[in-house]
């Protein structure tokens, strides 16, 4: 297979990244260090998120987010159920991601619904937001593993997946949400959702607690994927996924795809920039191996 020259990544650092941090970061280093990745020349990125903020209460600032950097294009803001939706869309979000993961013990900790459950109301929500011309992004959790039931069966996955392509979803993007598969894991998946849904958008999203989330990147693109989640600095986790770590750092995926020629439009000393603006209210130590290297520079 031929290496894209062009890889898209989507940064989510300040959704996926800071969701969960317990210590509340202030609205205006958030909306700073989301100005700055901007500037470090990302397309797309998930700003915030319309939860519970009795869930997730590192979110409840989305309104305030939106309203303050919610107007360049590529703006996507997540929504798991009609209320964050309609909140996201009086925002102004333009680009809404819904998610769901495969397994019903996962949703049950996270959503509070089965998978069955939640799928009955997020169709019609889908069809109203493509009626309206929304780009709608499906985040598909527990892809692989999930930290209450173990490992997925591949076909649950695909059949998720065939749910919100048809649907009307615009993109997929498939997380190992702990953080648990293997190359060959992604390679597999990958090359099935490719064959199976060829006129889909697909994204991969990988946790890095068993630090194979940068092979995992290198077997999905030779399994033909082109578009990646990460977060800077490797922030990240679900509150709701007991021991999963951050997502892939997004100044380690810079790195390796540029040291393979591929071109993602991201300014890594710019990037890094948007570490130090983000280090001192955050608490997870930052081991990114771009980032270690570039400060003993
Ligand atoms: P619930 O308690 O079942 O909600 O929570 P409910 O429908 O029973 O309503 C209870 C109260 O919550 C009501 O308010 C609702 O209005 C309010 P009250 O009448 O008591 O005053 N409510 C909301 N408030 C704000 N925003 C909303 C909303 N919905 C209801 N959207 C709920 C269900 C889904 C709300 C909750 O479980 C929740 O917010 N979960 C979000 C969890 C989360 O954010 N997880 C992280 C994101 S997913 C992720 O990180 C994975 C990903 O990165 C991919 C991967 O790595 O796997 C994407
Ligand atoms: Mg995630």
């Amino acid at each position: 297979m031929k290496l894209p020259d062009y890889v898209t990544i989507i940064e989510v650092g300040p959704r996926d990244g800071l969701q969960n941090e317990t210590q509340f970061v202030p609205t205006e280093k958030k909306l700073a260090f989301i100005r700055q990745l901007w500037t470090a020349g990302f397309k797309e990125m998930e700003v915030t998120s319309f939860v519970s903020p009795k869930w997730v209460p590192q979110m409840m600032d989305s309104k305030e987010v939106m309203k303050q950097a919610g107007n360049k294009k590529g703006t996507i803001v997540l929504a798991p159920n009609k209320k964050g939706i309609d909140d996201a869309l009086s925002s102004g979000a333009k680009s809404i991601a819904v998610f769901l993961g495969v397994s019903t013990s996962f949703n049950k900790k996270n959503i509070n619904k089965s998978t069955s459950e939640a799928m009955e109301r997020l169709v019609p929500e889908i069809n109203s937001l493509k009626a309206k011309g929304i780009f709608v992004r499906a985040c598909i959790s527990t892809a692989f593993y999930c930290p209450y039931e173990g490992k997925i069966d591949p076909q649950s996955t695909l059949d998720l997946c065939r749910q919100f392509a048809e649907a009307g979803a615009d993109e997929l993007s498939v997380a190992d949400t702990i953080g648990e598969a293997s190359p060959s894991e992604a390679f597999e998946l990958f090359s099935l959702l490719k064959q199976q849904l060829p006129s889909t958008l697909l994204t991969a999203h990988f946790h890095d607690t068993k630090k194979m989330a940068l092979a995992n990147i290198y077997a999905s693109l030779l399994a033909g994927i082109d578009r990646f989640d990460s977060s800077t600095g490797g922030l990240g986790g679900c509150p709701f996924a007991p021991g999963a770590s951050g997502n892939v750092a997004t100044e380690d995926v810079v790195y390796m795809l540029h040291r393979m020629g591929i071109q993602t439009g991201v300014n890594p000393d710019l990037l890094i920039e948007a570490i130090s603006m983000i280090k001192p209210y955050v608490s997870r130590p930052f081991l990114s191996g771009y980032y270690i290297n570039s400060k003993i520079k």
